[in-house]
């Protein structure tokens, strides 16, 4: 009764227009949206937090929420059809929802298993509904009922309060620019939609800048209206091989109010790779004595192509017709021998050295991981369609080698000898990595430490010997194991939170993994807990994730790359990497609905040059089958990836951090310095690195390299305009 008793006491001019809390109930009933209906026995919820967290079960799928709402006093008179409406703010609401105003429905969001195109979840949408104010009582006593559907816990309405607010001439209209298209076929399209009843119409102005000058290309003007639910389209030409910025203001006639959108199309900036041979890939592989040699030269050019060996090792054998390198060493040492590879329209020879020892992964790994793309709904299919793309697009010519099937391969119970047992998506999981091993690729698998994984599938908890003698006996090249169901083991030890208590679980799989006859690179996956950076080394690990999960926005992007990278470069050597999770680049999704990654692709640029900068693992994260020519020039820059593969194998540290300009350098194996120069703010801006050479080594600078571009630039003008969220990746000699 509180909102009610609250209400009697104001006059209606002076009530509080936002709302707090509401009458609730568990279940559902179409009475329950009538203003008429009696809720006094209904017990009270906060609006900014889900039900389970207010006692509710969190089955509960159906629950109604009901708010008396004062008639608001809003200002009139801005002359436009918006004096006749208001927005119902609700805020977000887990998952679906249908909104009556004294009984009218006036929106709904999401969709309900019953709907026609079955449920879909919308929980993260902010619900702001438009409607009329002729709905409103003139005697202030108004009844809000929203209906709510939880598909899966948590439920209900979490970031109140409600209120009401004067209707926005414009806030119905979005502008928004796309693209579609690929190489000289791009086009942008630019949208103006309209959600509200009324008609916008003004005048649409469109302009093309060139990021890299500053300079204006183009200027046009057109006149667009958008009728009440309906979008008006422009589209225009945007091909271009350096970064354009298209900025558009859409002028409404009547209110006189704006709104702005501006866009960066795809641009290409990775020269075309000549059709001669040339290797991409580091010229160094560490293998453990006997340990079989899973490895394919990366070679890009046309093929047919023919690989010719000279001073190969005893042991090796080298594959004519595709450079796969296959055998293996039982001698520790350094083992120098040149390949060369030729096809119609010329030759390329490379200086190799297999160091036949104790470390492995010399350089960080290079491949593709299913999670970032099929999350749990990853099969055999899926994975073998991504190698064959991975083959057919040509990026194994650039050293991308691993297929890592990441949770979601196990069956839910062991056979009778304990030993884990796959799930009707993987028929055979030796088949797979004999499949793989043919082809000079490599296999990695997923598991954890607890009971059970992240995606609720089997773990290797007490199992741990048994999984890793299994792993061997598939061809597994990776495991990662990710700590996720040990949490719960985790309490149960006397010594929990202690550096000990972390790294046992590591320690154990670990000594199983090097007890095996052939090389596991061992990729921890904790989220970085306990600075497993300073301990990865002791359990063998190859490397460490470092942060928790990324997702394909600037913010997670800026977070993981930028701000809990930065002072971990001591902890990178070969053979021992921090891993700040995998590319978000592509098509992804988790799931099986993939899409556009939704970083901008200046984004995109920052997030391959940061990753080769921290020396991280290159595992791409996107359905390989749909990469597109923006994608493919991202993963296939070889002078970038040289750097991520650069033998020295330091890991970058930001040097200048100036506001949203940040400088980050990488010492490199030939004596040249790898360097950053990163915009994280939201303005673009134009920089003179002459102003910051101190801090990434001696002045002068003998030379300059634009990596992306593959270009020597003047060592005179070190002036560069980068736009927000941009970056500009030079390799710079003293
Ligand atoms: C998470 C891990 C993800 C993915 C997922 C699988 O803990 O960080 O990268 O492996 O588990 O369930």
């Amino acid at each position: 009764m509180a909102a009610i008793a609250a209400i009697a006491v104001f006059p209606p001019a002076l009530r509080a227009q936002s709302y707090t809390s509401a009458k609730f109930k568990a279940g559902d009933s179409p009475e329950w949206k009538t203003p008429a209906f009696d809720d006094s026995s209904w017990q009270t919820l906060q609006l900014n937090q889900v039900w389970d967290d207010q006692g509710i079960p969190a089955s509960t799928k159906f629950g109604w929420y009901r708010l008396k709402l004062a008639t608001p006093q809003l200002p009139a008179a801005t002359g436009t059809d918006a004096d006749k409406y208001v927005m119902v703010n609700l805020g977000k609401i887990d998952d679906v929802d249908e909104t009556y105003l004294n009984g009218t429905l006036i929106g709904k969001t999401g969709s309900l298993p019953t709907d026609k195109d079955g449920y879909r979840s919308r929980f993260s949408a902010t619900r702001s509904y438009i409607a009329p104010r002729s709905l409103l009582n003139k005697n202030g006593d108004n009844t809000l009922a929203v209906r709510v559907y939880s598909g899966g816990e948590p439920g209900g309405m979490y970031t109140g309060p409600v209120s009401i607010t004067p209707a926005g001439y414009l806030d119905g209209a979005k502008l928004a620019i796309t693209e579609s298209g690929e190489k000289a076929q791009r086009t942008c399209t630019i949208t103006l939609s309209n959600e509200f009843p009324w008609t916008v119409s003004g005048r649409l102005a469109i302009e093309m800048t060139d990021m890299e000058t500053g300079n204006v290309i183009s200027r046009t003007e057109r006149k667009i209206s958008a009728r009440p639910d309906k979008n008006a389209v422009v589209t225009i030409p945007c091909a271009a091989e350096e970064p354009v910025r298209i900025s558009c203001v859409f002028t409404d006639t009547k209110s006189g109010k704006n709104i702005t959108a501006r866009y960066t199309p795809k641009y290409i900036l990775t020269p075309a790779a000549p059709l001669s041979p040339r290797f991409n890939t580091a010229p160094v592989y560490g293998v453990r004595p006997g340990s079989p040699v899973h490895y394919r030269f990366g070679v890009s050019g046309e093929r047919p192509m023919q690989f010719k060996s000279a001073g190969l090792p005893a042991g090796l054998n080298l594959n004519a017709a595709d450079g796969v390198l296959s055998g293996s060493i039982a001698q520790p040492g350094d083992y120098t021998f040149t390949v060369t590879a030729s096809n119609a329209h010329g030759t390329a020879s490379q200086q190799f050295t297999i160091k036949v020892g104790d470390l492995i992964a010399l350089t960080p790994p290079m491949g593709w991981n299913s999670w970032n793309c099929w999350g749990l709904s990853v099969s055999q299919d899926k994975v073998m369609a991504s190698a064959e793309a991975l083959m057919d697009k040509g990026l194994v010519d650039y050293g991308y080698s691993y297929i890592n099937v990441d949770d979601a391969w196990e069956a839910p119970s062991r056979d009778a000898d304990g030993k884990i047992v796959v799930n009707e998506k993987f028929p055979d999981m030796k088949a797979l990595g004999d499949w793989l091993h043919e082809r000079g690729l490599k296999f990695g698998i997923y598991s954890s430490p607890g009971d059970f994984t992240c995606g609720g599938y089997l773990g290797s908890l007490d199992h741990e010997q048994q999984d890793a003698e299994s792993y061997n006996d598939w061809g597994v090249d990776y495991l990662k194991y990710d700590w996720c169901g040990y949490g719960r083991k985790h309490e149960t030890q006397k010594d929990k939170g202690t550096r000990a208590s972390y790294v046992r679980p590591y320690m154990l799989m670990g000594e199983y993994l090097r007890a095996l006859p052939r090389d596991i690179f061992y990729s921890l996956c904790q989220y970085g807990m306990d600075d497993v950076w300073e301990w990865g080394h002791v359990v063998d690990a190859n490397s460490w994730r470092t942060t928790g999960d990324i997702t394909d926005t600037w913010q997670s992007l800026y977070s993981i790359g930028f701000e809990q990278q930065a002072d971990l470069a001591p902890y990178a050597e070969p053979g021992r990497w921090n891993d700040p999770d995998m590319l978000i680049v592509g098509k992804v999704g988790w799931s099986n609905n993939l899409r556009d990654s939704r970083l901008t692709p200046d984004e995109q640029y920052t997030h391959i040059s940061l990753w080769a900068l921290l020396a991280a693992n290159m595992l791409i994260g996107c359905d390989l089958s749909q990469l597109d020519d923006f994608t493919i020039n991202l993963l296939c820059n070889n002078e970038v990836n040289a750097v991520n593969q650069d033998i020295l194998g330091k890991q970058a540290s930001p040097v200048v951090k100036e506001g949203a300009f940040q400088i980050w350098a990488r010492p490199l194996a030939d004596g040249s310095t790898a360097v950053g120069i990163f915009n994280v703010g939201d303005d673009d801006m134009t920089v003179n690195l002459a102003d910051y050479l101190g801090a990434i080594g001696n002045q002068p600078l003998k030379s300059v390299r634009d990596l992306w571009r593959q270009k020597d630039l003047s060592t005179a003008d070190l002036t560069y305009n980068i736009p927000t969220h941009g970056v500009r990746l030079l390799k710079v000699t003293h």
